[in-house]
């Protein structure tokens, strides 16, 4: 038996991926309109991946008897200055996400919501994963600074990255 609190702590947690999705779909347009198609590209895998852990929770949530409510996603961002600037705010963003899934582990450990406990622990691995993936842009970003040949060359890794 899934609590109304937790359906509605997770209906927040599917609001939250789906404004990830739409800030990593922002950053992958502000990317494209600065002609850095590789950074555009590992933005947009980003953005489905967002998606995919949204219907994640959508899923449990259904599976379990609770209701699915949409919330109104915010507006993401339309600018950032420089790409470690959207890479520092994208860092940020995931470190704060990792903090709302442990909330809700929280809870799910107060009320012995051992399903939905499980299934958080795989958010809880897949925000350790996305950190270091973030975080390791953000890194080689501060290193290239004002470098124009080490951005292009980023860009090219970036450009690399398919769907998982
Ligand atoms: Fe769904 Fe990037 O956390």
């Amino acid at each position: 038996m899934i609590t109304d609190r937790m359906v509605e702590e997770l209906n927040k947690q599917l609001n939250s991926e789906l404004y990830s999705y739409y800030l990593y779909l922002a950053m992958a347009a502000y990317f494209d309109s600065i002609n850095l198609k590789g950074f555009a590209n590992w933005m947009k895998v980003q953005a489905k991946e967002e998606e995919r852990h949204a219907l994640k929770i959508y899923e449990h949530i259904v599976e379990r008897g609770g209701r699915v409510k949409l919330y109104q996603i915010n507006q993401p961002p339309v600018e950032w200055k420089t790409p470690l600037e959207a890479f520092e705010a994208a860092y940020s963003h995931e470190v704060e996400v990792t903090g709302k899934i442990n909330q809700i582990v929280d809870l799910a450990q107060r009320e012995k919501d051992y399903a939905t406990e499980n299934l958080l622990q795989w958010f809880v691995s897949e925000q350790v994963e996305e950190e270091t993936s973030f975080s390791s842009i953000l890194h080689k970003l501060r290193l290239i600074g004002e470098n124009i040949v080490g951005l292009l060359i980023t860009d090219k890794e970036l450009g690399e990255r398919k769907p998982s």
